[in-house]
């Protein structure tokens, strides 16, 4: 990209992870929302990232793919010098709690050291800038289970099921691969900032949902397990919580701290919205027969309670007052309203599940891109 190009956007974001599931969501907010940026997703295409996602924009002129690796310093260091990056929103990463628990190493390499080479990266590419660090953002995606679990109230009935909640300032204490790497890569973007000057946010979000959700995640698990009438596995007794936030919320969120959020900082995120897995699969169940046209419950037969998850984390709840307090910021989508959107969404688009459970979404890098994934 020439120099004349790169001066007409005001701001050029590295967005990794953009072919994933909340990456594909912010990716088309940004593209749609601000013609002024262009939005570099830069995307390793593991098995989670999927180009479907993004292929209404992918024609946007102020949308570019490249292929790359986080983990690899020349591919990050080339993509900031091609596209002179003033600013990235880091979200890719090994994500799934149960992958992490049979294979740790590479979520320690993504998450830890493709974290740390893209802080380097910007670290060298922004230092040599003329102006330095102004003007320029290293936002970095996280999660609420560096926090740790929470107790759980035995006696309460509905939500909230215990008394604390996880706020800025509780002690990060992680228990799973996955909640470990991610504390991790959180304590190394502090890091450049308090060692080095470098402006970095950070956010903490609770558990996400909403379509183009790799279906080894439970809600689109479930949905798809109902469709094909398969078994519905229940972890232990069900009685795990987890807060719910719908994806589009999370990607309102982050574009909100990214515009207004103070360098250094961190902001949770969440919809204070705690479901038990069984209630929430109760629930799942209730709305897909409905729309299914199923006799109402007829799915229950297939719920199966499974093996407990090793080290599974009992209760996550967020406090989301600060960025509620200081950004006015608010979720937008009720969860009747999230829920019933994400099972139609899955409903109607069968197709993207089956390509995806099958592998053949693979493809479509090959036949948009006209080559091999390497
Ligand atoms: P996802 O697994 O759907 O997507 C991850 C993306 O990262 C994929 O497109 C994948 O191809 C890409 N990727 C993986 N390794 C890479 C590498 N080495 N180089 C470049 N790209 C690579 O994940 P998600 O659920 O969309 O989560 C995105 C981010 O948000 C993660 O950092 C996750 O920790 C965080 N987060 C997720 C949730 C949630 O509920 N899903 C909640 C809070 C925070
Ligand atoms: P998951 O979607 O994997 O997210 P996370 O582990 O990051 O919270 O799981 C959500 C909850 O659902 C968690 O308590 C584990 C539970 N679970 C099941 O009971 N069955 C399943 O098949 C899966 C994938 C998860």
């Amino acid at each position: 990209m020439g120099e004349k190009e790169k001066k007409e956007y005001s701001k050029r974001i590295l967005l990794t992870g953009g072919a994933g599931f909340i990456g594909s969501h912010l990716v088309r907010r940004l593209v749609n929302r601000y013609p002024g940026y262009q939005i570099v997703c830069f995307d390793a295409l593991t098995y989670a990232g999927n180009l479907e996602n993004l292929r209404d924009i992918e024609e946007a002129p102020n949308y570019t793919f490249v292929k790359g690796d986080i983990c690899n310093f020349d591919e990050v260091k080339r993509a900031f010098a091609d596209y002179g990056i003033t600013d990235v929103i880091h979200l890719a990463a090994e994500s799934h709690v149960d992958r992490s628990i049979k294979d740790p190493f590479s979520f320690a390499k993504t998450n830890v050291l493709g974290t740390l080479t893209l802080l380097q990266a910007a670290k060298e590419f922004w230092e040599a800038s003329p102006e330095g660090y102004s003007g320029k953002l290293f936002y970095h995606v996280s999660t609420d289970e560096v926090y740790g679990s929470l107790a759980l109230d035995p006696t309460a009935e509905k939500a909230p099921y215990g008394a604390d909640t996880f706020a800025e300032t509780t002690p990060y204490s992680p228990h799973s691969p996955y909640s470990a790497s991610k504390a991790s890569s959180d304590h190394f973007v502090r890091a450049y900032h308090d060692t080095y000057g470098m402006p970095t946010v950070i956010t903490n979000c609770s558990n996400n949902y909403g379509p183009y959700q790799f279906p080894e995640k439970l809600i689109p698990l479930i949905i798809n397990n109902i469709l094909n009438r398969s078994p519905l596995p229940i972890y232990g007794k069900g009685e795990n919580v987890r807060d719910w936030l719908y994806v589009e919320d999370h990607a309102s969120a982050i574009d909100k701290v990214f515009h207004e959020g103070k360098p250094g900082e961190t902001y949770n995120i969440g919809g204070e919205n705690e479901w038990k897995n069984i209630d929430l699969v109760r629930e799942l169940i209730r709305i897909t027969d409905r729309l299914l046209g199923r006799k109402d419950g007829e799915s229950e037969s297939l719920l199966t309670y499974v093996t407990d998850r090793k080290g599974h984390d009992l209760r996550y709840a967020i406090d989301s007052a600060k960025i509620r307090r200081e950004l006015g910021w608010a979720p937008a989508t009720s969860t009747e309203e999230g829920l019933e959107k994400t099972v139609k969404w899955y409903l109607a688009n069968k197709e993207w599940l089956e390509r995806v459970t099958s592998g053949e979404y693979r493809e479509y890098y090959q036949q948009y891109y006209g080559k091999d994934e390497d």
